[in-house]
């Protein structure tokens, strides 16, 4: 289940169908898709012909050619470097479509100067459509798999901003298990029942 916020605004969302319109207002896709499809261990074959119908209606949907599985953990060779690639702000020539199987990562979108930022983790499916400036980094476990789709693999180059406004935010992942900071309340208990 996605967290999207409004940093700026400190404001924060947490509830799926008020994710999913106030992303579509802005143009973006938000969807929760089944996970029992297959194992959480199976291989990148598996999980694309288990999801075979959905890939092939989101080719539709967008165009997409290609899909595949990105599988990303600690252990990853250059992990660091490919991260860094990803962390500042940026756009593509195509749409960056995700449906994220495990691992949690954060998309910090730049929708003209209102900048929201979309934790995502298992279950939910974004598309973010080409020239949308954002940047993307992992939550702490550095950790996630997700079928990609791909309109034209040559599209997927970064094209950097330069704006320097990703510095600005920090990439917390709070996951939907943080219940925020503790509050102090006064609970009157009346004795003289
Ligand atoms: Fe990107």
């Amino acid at each position: 289940m996605a967290v999207l916020r409004f940093p700026a605004e400190d404001r924060k969302i947490e509830s799926e169908q008020e994710i999913r319109s106030t992303l579509a207002a802005l143009g973006i896709d938000y969807e929760r898709w089944s996970l029992d499809r297959v194992p959480p261990d199976s291989s990148a074959d598996a999980v694309l012909a288990a999801y075979a119908a959905e890939i092939d209606a989101m080719k539709q949907r967008g165009g997409y050619v290609t899909a595949d599985v990105i599988d990303v953990n600690p252990t990853t060779p250059n992990l660091e470097v490919m991260l860094a690639r990803f962390d500042k702000e940026h756009t593509h020539d195509e749409d960056e479509v995700r449906f994220i199987l495990a691992g949690r990562g954060i998309f910090f979108l730049n929708l003209e100067g209102r900048v929201a930022s979309v934790e995502v983790g298992p279950g939910d499916m974004l598309r973010v459509p080409r020239g949308t400036t954002h940047w993307f980094t992992l939550c702490e476990d550095r950790r996630i798999r997700a079928i990609r789709w791909f309109q034209d693999t040559t599209g997927w180059t970064p094209h950097y901003t330069g704006s320097g406004v990703d510095v600005d935010y920090q990439p917390l992942c709070f996951g939907p298990q943080y219940l925020g900071a503790r509050v102090h309340t006064t609970i009157s208990i009346d004795r003289s029942a």
